[in-house]
């Protein structure tokens, strides 16, 4: 393939270049993949309304998100095990949102230490993404290091009280390699099923601002708000939680009424 030019292309790399273990885990979602399609669909339901003759010789998409600026209102997910990717894996992910001028959000299930991260592009904004674990010392450890590390936001996974169910991992009998645990060991270690918005008060008191991810209702969008949360991300986790849930663009004006710009 000629040099990649847009994401598609990206895709179809990967998928010639990932062995099936690896493709399966980044690539699917829970159930039928319903929400993992709309995700994008929805996407091209809205259309935009273009005005025009009004002098766009200077554009920009820069905005600010929780004080710090970045480049374009795109930031970087926390995607986990990425050096099952690519063996230079979240280091590389940092160098490039360094360069893109956005934040990268570090996954608690990453297959490097947050101060690695900051080590890669220590100039960068970087989030550090936190899963309630039945032990929360393993949580306070990771907490701590990325503190430590200059990670200036955590950002409280809410919708993976189990992990949702995928298919494709279970066709592949999906398995982390050996040499690549994560320091957040998600698949042995356990979800708190019983985590509740207590954890994100526990959270807020860590002193930093917490963002709530996975947020798709009203209802809970306000509950976030009222336990703290900085920030909100409508999300459904890249389709992978919960099957037959909204698209998260169509969850969003929901939600940011409801917080009636109480977080961001
Ligand atoms: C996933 C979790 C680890 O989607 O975020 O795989």
């Amino acid at each position: 393939m000629a040099a990649p030019i847009n994401v598609w292309d990206y895709e179809r790399l990967a998928e010639e270049k990932l062995d099936a273990n690896a493709h399966a885990y980044f690539a699917g979602g829970a159930g039928d993949e319903v929400t993992l399609r709309e995700n994008v669909a929805a996407f091209e339901r809205r259309k935009l309304r273009p005005r025009v003759l009004v002098d766009v010789r200077t554009v920009s998409a820069a905005t600010t998100v929780l004080g710090t600026d970045i480049e374009l209102p795109v930031l970087i997910a926390p995607v986990a095990l990425q050096r099952i990717a690519h063996r230079d894996g979240e280091l590389a992910t940092a160098r490039a949102a360094a360069a893109a001028g956005t934040i990268m959000c570090l996954s608690t299930a990453a297959t490097v230490r947050p101060a690695e991260v900051a080590a890669a592009a220590p100039e960068a904004a970087r989030w550090f993404q936190v899963y309630v674990f039945g032990d929360r010392s393993l949580t306070e450890e990771l907490i701590a290091e990325a503190v430590e590390n200059g990670f200036s936001a955590l950002v409280l996974t809410v919708d993976v009280p189990y992990l949702g169910r995928r298919e494709r991992d279970l066709r592949v009998d999906f398995k982390i390699p050996e040499h690549l645990t994560p320091a957040g060991d998600i698949f042995g270690l356990g979800f708190d099923a019983g985590a509740s918005w207590r954890d994100l008060e526990w959270l807020a008191g860590h002193g930093g601002p917490v963002v709530v991810k996975g947020i798709l209702t009203a209802e809970d969008a306000r509950l976030a708000c009222e336990h703290g949360a900085a920030a909100v991300v409508v999300s459904n986790h890249g389709g992978r939680q919960l099957d037959g849930v909204p698209a998260a663009l169509d969850a969003l004006e929901e939600v940011v009424e409801a917080v009636d710009g109480r977080a961001e």
